[in-house]
């Protein structure tokens, strides 16, 4: 796919379709493609209402023949996130076509990156392990920026992340059957060879080595052996401390001993999208080449019951000689995260960010595909990643980290317990990444929820959404001072 920005007069410009997003306040748009915009509210085809698309073909001295029209309701109540939905229902609507333009929507930067956001990302589909595949042919999309200074670059840097967030959604929506932990370590190093980023793949005899008790204590259940995949970035002196990101992969969670119940269980086969995000971070990196230092620290598991799997009551050591009581198997992301947290500090990183589908508490305290929790007790740098996500489109909020909450993770057989109760669970589960995120800034991002799409939405495809992508590579820019 190109994604281009266009110039010179709309009318003159030759392609299969121009999409106008329209506001229901009345129309806006200038020249002949103006005329017949107005045309359609004065005739009542079209009134502007959000979700609304109206076709006008033939359309009348263009050089294209086809105009979409998409309503955004009205101007007052809309905001990027609706503009970034209609603009995926756009594509949708234009996926038979070869070459598409869209009009430009206002003068602002933001609303064009929202625009090409819902276009790239809703134009994906997964149906690769489908036979009846349709086919899309969409080749190139082109931007009229109206007044905005936007360079070809930025369009480019938008394509790119965009591109990686499809790639993270293809990683979470392949099902655990075809990607083991040795599967996705495989795909992290061919991205690696890709865009010459060193990718190191641990094997569960270095994890061994390393002493990492909880991540192998949750391995142990699975045939598929478990890996440590560390990538890493230079993109300025080696010298320079640079910023650590850690994702929970967890291929399948079945709970393992404490098994889950059946109904939706295949949902957990995107119990990898951390990783999965942060794997897909190396396309960006190697794409951007940004000048910053970033490692990507991902443990890959899978959470199985079976005869050698860990169970409720062990006591598992981890590679910081703290000791932990099993409460629950299905608590296996703290775990596996733990080992990782503390394999991150020797790169005496500047900051370090570990992004989990961690607990089921945090999407009932923040809702469904809202928004993620933010939890840690670095506030600069929790400010800076709620500021990425309204900048990315891709939210956080912060829940608190009070000292309090330790007390819930207390255990009578070990340093701590694995579960905190019912209450505050996202709030508990963060509580125990903190005993092994020493040493350096942290903060936890729990995305549990936001990883996964259930119903139809104009820019997510039923099945993983790539959450993570945008919001770390807008983090990333942001610390880059791009
Ligand atoms: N992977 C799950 C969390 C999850 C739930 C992610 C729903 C996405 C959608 C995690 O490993 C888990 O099982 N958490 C438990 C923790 C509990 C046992 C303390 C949970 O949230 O119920
Ligand atoms: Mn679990
Ligand atoms: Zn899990």
């Amino acid at each position: 796919m190109e994604c281009r920005i266009a110039k010179g007069k709309i009318e003159e410009f030759a392609c299969d379709a121009l999409i106008s997003l329209q506001y229901q306040d009345g129309p806006k748009a200038e020249g002949p493609i103006g005329k017949a915009v107005k045309s359609a509210y004065e005739s009542r085809h079209f009134t502007g209402a959000y979700g609304e698309l109206s076709r006008i073909y033939p359309l009348a001295d263009s050089a294209t023949q086809c105009l979409v029209l998409i309503g955004l309701g009205k101007k007052e109540a809309s905001s990027l996130e609706m503009v970034r939905k209609m603009a995926g229902m756009a594509i949708r609507s234009v996926q038979n076509l070869k070459h598409v333009a869209f009009m430009p929507l206002g003068n602002s930067k933001e609303t064009l990156r929202a625009i090409i956001d819902g276009a790239i990302l809703g134009n994906y589909r997964f149906d690769r392990l489908k036979s009846d595949k349709k086919k899309i042919n969409l080749e190139t999309i082109s931007f009229f920026t109206g007044k905005a200074e936007v360079k070809q670059s930025q369009v480019t840097t938008a394509q790119i992340i965009d591109e990686a967030t499809c790639f993270a959604r293809d990683l979470a929506n392949m099902p655990a059957n075809l990607l083991s932990p040795t599967i996705l370590s495989d795909e992290a190093k061919k991205l690696g060879d890709k865009y010459k980023i060193q990718v190191k793949v641990l094997s569960e005899d270095d994890l061994r080595k390393l002493k990492m008790g909880a991540l192998l204590g949750v391995a142990q259940g699975s045939i598929n052996r478990p890996k440590l995949v560390v990538w890493e970035y230079h993109g300025e002196k080696t010298s320079k401390p640079p910023i650590v990101f850690v994702g929970k992969g967890v291929t399948f969670d079945s709970g393992g001993i404490s098994i889950k119940p059946s109904d939706g269980m295949e949902a957990m086969k995107g119990d990898m999208s951390g990783a999965g995000a942060i794997i897909s971070l190396i396309a960006v990196m190697g794409r951007l080449r940004p000048k910053i230092n970033i490692v990507g620290i991902t443990p890959l598991v899978e959470n199985m019951p079976s005869g050698t799997a860990y169970r409720p009551g062990d006591v598992l050591t981890a590679s910081n000689g703290k000791t932990i009581e099993v409460i629950s198997t299905d608590a296996e992301g703290r775990l596996i995260l733990a080992d990782a947290l503390v394999y991150a500090r020797q790169f005496k990183p500047q900051y370090v960010v570990d992004m989990a589908t961690l607990t089921g508490a945090c999407m009932v305290a923040l809702g469904m595909n809202i928004c993620g929790g933010v939890m840690g007790k670095d506030q600069k740098l929790i400010n800076m990643l709620i500021r990425a996500g309204e900048e990315s489109g891709e939210r956080v909020w912060q829940l608190p980290l009070w000292n309090e909450y330790k007390d819930l993770i207390k255990s009578s057989a070990a340093d701590m317990k694995n579960t905190g109760g019912r209450w505050g669970g996202a709030i508990t589960a963060a509580s125990f990444l903190s005993e092994f995120a020493e040493g350096y800034p942290w903060a936890h991002l729990d995305i549990a929820g936001m990883d996964h799409e259930d119903g139809d939405h104009p820019y997510r495809f039923k099945g993983g959404t790539g959450f993570g992508v945008r919001l770390l590579s807008q983090f990333i820019l942001d610390q880059a001072g791009k």
